[in-house]
């Protein structure tokens, strides 16, 4: 499942000086998606700002970057309080005076079916998914806007073109990212592009070990590979290249776009 048979994929190039100059912010960068993506910026010589509630998982993710010769900050940041987000907009730009990425790709999903879904965690996960990723987009656009260079990218999730039974909510919050990222992209303005990443199944340990059965099979990602023309798991890593693709002055041409990394499951 971790690789596709018969393909002789090319050794991937990374470029030690490629987003060197530039500040990349990161939400959910304690672990995940987040954490392998800030990896990757920081490789590529980006100074990047680790956002996330788990401090103990942020200092990890920061030393594992230092220990490789990167630069990377953290702040303890719940990016569903709008205070908590201007304050560390505020301090990035006291310290680093620019931010050229805002990658925003803390998400939660809670699974339950509608009939059953509480207010509480409908309000939750509106809240982590969507309100979060208009505080953030609202507190840093207006300094991309001054330095005429910035590249906002948000999460979606392919689940939303067909959510499996309890995800209506998080289909709903996903759905509602492109509406932004749309609406953001034709104000946004000179130089700065608005765009998403829309991940299929992506094995991340979260993902992967709440399904997994004692004979080692996994239902969930057996079912949706069947659905993938691209016939392995999604990684961490797919996600993370394809943030940093978008996130490269060489994509200056491309904003109000939804990427769709699910290894071309949402074309059936
Ligand atoms: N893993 C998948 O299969 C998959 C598929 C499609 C989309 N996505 C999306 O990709 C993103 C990352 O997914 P993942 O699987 O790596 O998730 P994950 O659960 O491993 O990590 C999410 C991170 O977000 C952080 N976070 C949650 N609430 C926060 C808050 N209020 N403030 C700051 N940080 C907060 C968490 O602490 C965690 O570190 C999410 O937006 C998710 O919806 C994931």
């Amino acid at each position: 499942m971790d690789s596709e048979i018969g393909a002789n994929i090319p050794t991937i190039k990374v470029y030690s000086d490629k987003f060197s100059g530039h500040v990349a912010v990161l939400t959910g960068a304690a672990q995940g998606i987040g954490a392998v993506t800030a990896q990757l910026f920081a490789q590529q010589g980006a100074q990047v700002i680790l956002l996330d509630i788990q401090e103990e998982l942020l200092r990890k993710v920061q030393s594992l970057i230092q220990s490789r010769g990167g630069k990377a900050s953290y702040l303890v940041c719940d990016i569903t309080d709008e205070r908590q987000v201007h304050e560390s907009v505020d301090s990035i730009i006291r310290q680093y005076q620019r931010i050229d990425v805002l990658a925003n790709i803390a998400g939660i999903y809670l699974f339950d079916l509608l009939n059953n879904m509480m207010t509480e965690s409908y309000r939750r996960m509106m809240s982590v998914n969507l309100d979060a990723s208009f505080y953030l987009t609202r507190a840093v656009l207006p300094h991309m806007q001054r330095s005429g260079y910035g590249r906002i990218i948000h999460t979606s999730s392919s689940t939303f073109q067909e959510p499996e039974p309890g995800l209506a909510v998080y289909a709903m919050s996903k759905a509602a990212i492109i509406g932004l990222v749309r609406g953001t992209s034709v104000e946004a303005g000179p130089g700065v592009t608005v765009n998403a990443v829309m991940p299929g199944l992506i094995k991340t340990d979260q993902v992967w070990n709440a399904g997994v059965q004692p004979d080692g099979s996994h239902p969930l990602f057996e079912r949706v590979i069947a659905k993938q023309d691209v016939k392995r798991c999604g990684t961490r890593d797919d996600v993370a290249h394809t943030f940093c693709f978008i996130a490269s002055p060489e994509a200056s041409f491309i904003s109000g776009q939804i990427f769709d990394v699910s290894g071309g499951e949402t074309f059936h």
